[in-house]
């Protein structure tokens, strides 16, 4: 079970989670504190070394610099524990511990996850954390987690973390194993967000094969769907992702095609190649409508001369079809999803660096088509 502690629950704990929260972090304290345990005073010491700990957190209650603790219990007993706190505007990661009884059983990762869940609903979009360059363990916990180093010096490696993109890969990772029976589900019932998904595929298959070679991109590339078969028939196929679990599916698919574990963004700086194709299926819609634009200007560069980006999606020709769409499926819809409307392309600075067209597949679904011109 997960906990805030804000301000005012630390103001109001009962002492049996004072209790308990201070056992998560209470281990080897006197020794990092550079104490003796052979010292006969000891008791005492751990008296103080405690009393500190619980004013420190006391303390929390009134700090404006606390944003929360954050609490993660297993059947009732507090297992895992960190806080964030902001500095000069900038969220920090500090003091995330597991109790030494419940190591290895991935609470301390359980628990950043819901953390960043938290920021997400409030809108925080990056964090950071300082760790000390000879602690390996939490080296290693941030480098596993997603977090990039911003910057070291002799003392500290200062960590930052995409908020966005780690719920996003965490959920992404989630959802692989039964991601292709969702998505038949969807289908076959005919509804949002899916409807349409195979007359997708086979129509990007069409474009493709039109080409007796090709070097393809598929950004989002999934369990590797729309890509298997064009990989099967002798395309070069490299596929980017940021879920490692979509990557694992597609690759046992395709297990000689490239493929780079990471958000489009940072994939950009990698790419070593021309494309004849870029393909969006049913993934760009995860970035804002500007974000969308400007990574497509920024891929120009990357595509062969009479290459094209191909964009399967929920989409529509206007914003009005698309609140019309929304209202219909209600019930369903995805708010944080910005799916493609024509209009929007159109009136934006791509049209000066492509040729747009767009195929409506049916009322949900529908094709564009962005050939370079320049
Ligand atoms: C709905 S799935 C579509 C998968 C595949 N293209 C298909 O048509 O079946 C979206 C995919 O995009 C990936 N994705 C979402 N946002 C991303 C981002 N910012 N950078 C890289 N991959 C992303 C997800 O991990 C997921 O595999």
């Amino acid at each position: 079970m997960f906990e805030t502690w804000n301000k005012s629950k630390i103001n109001n704990l009962f002492q049996k989670d004072i209790e308990q929260w201070f056992d998560v972090l209470n281990h080897g304290l006197e020794k990092d504190r550079g104490f003796d345990l052979s010292d006969p005073n000891i008791e005492s010491i751990r008296a103080v070394i405690k009393k500190d700990y619980i004013d420190y957190l006391k303390s929390c209650g009134n700090n404006q610099n606390t944003y929360a603790y954050f609490i993660l219990r297993d059947d009732g007993t507090i297992v895992s524990v960190c806080r964030i706190v902001i500095v000069d505007g900038k969220y920090y990661l500090e003091g995330l511990e597991t109790h030494r009884n419940y190591y290895q059983k991935g609470y301390a990762s359980k628990l950043l996850n819901k953390v960043l869940y938290e920021l997400k609903r409030d809108n925080i979009k990056t964090i950071y954390s300082i760790v000390r360059n000879h602690n390996n363990k939490s080296l290693n916990f941030h480098y596993k987690n997603g977090f990039e180093v911003k910057g070291k010096d002799d003392e500290d490696t200062i960590f930052v973390l995409n908020v966005e993109d780690q719920v996003r890969k965490e959920l992404f990772d989630h959802w692989a194993k039964n991601y292709n029976k969702s998505v038949i589900k969807s289908e076959q019932e005919e509804t949002y967000p899916f409807a349409g998904y195979s007359k997708v595929k086979y129509q990007i298959i069409d474009i493709v094969t039109k080409r007796s070679f090709a070097h393809i991109l598929d950004m989002g590339v999934g369990t590797g769907e729309i890509m298997s078969p064009l990989y099967n028939l002798g395309y070069k196929v490299t596929g980017v992702d940021l879920s490692e679990k979509m990557i694992d599916l597609a690759k046992k698919k395709m297990p000689n095609a490239m493929f780079i574990c990471d958000t489009f963004q940072n994939s950009i700086t990698k790419l070593n190649d021309q494309y004849d194709f870029i393909i969006f299926n049913y993934s760009i819609h995860h970035l804002e409508y500007q974000v969308q634009i400007d990574l497509l200007l920024k891929i120009h560069k990357n595509l062969s001369s009479q290459g094209s980006i191909i964009i399967g999606d929920v989409s529509t020709l206007n914003r009005e079809d698309m609140n019309k769409l929304h209202e219909k499926y209600d019930s369903i819809w995805d708010d944080e999803e910005y799916y493609p409307i024509l209009d929007i392309y159109q009136k934006s600075d791509l049209k000066n660096y492509y040729k747009i067209s767009y195929n409506k597949i049916n009322e949900v679904t529908g094709l564009f088509e962005l050939v370079k011109t320049e």
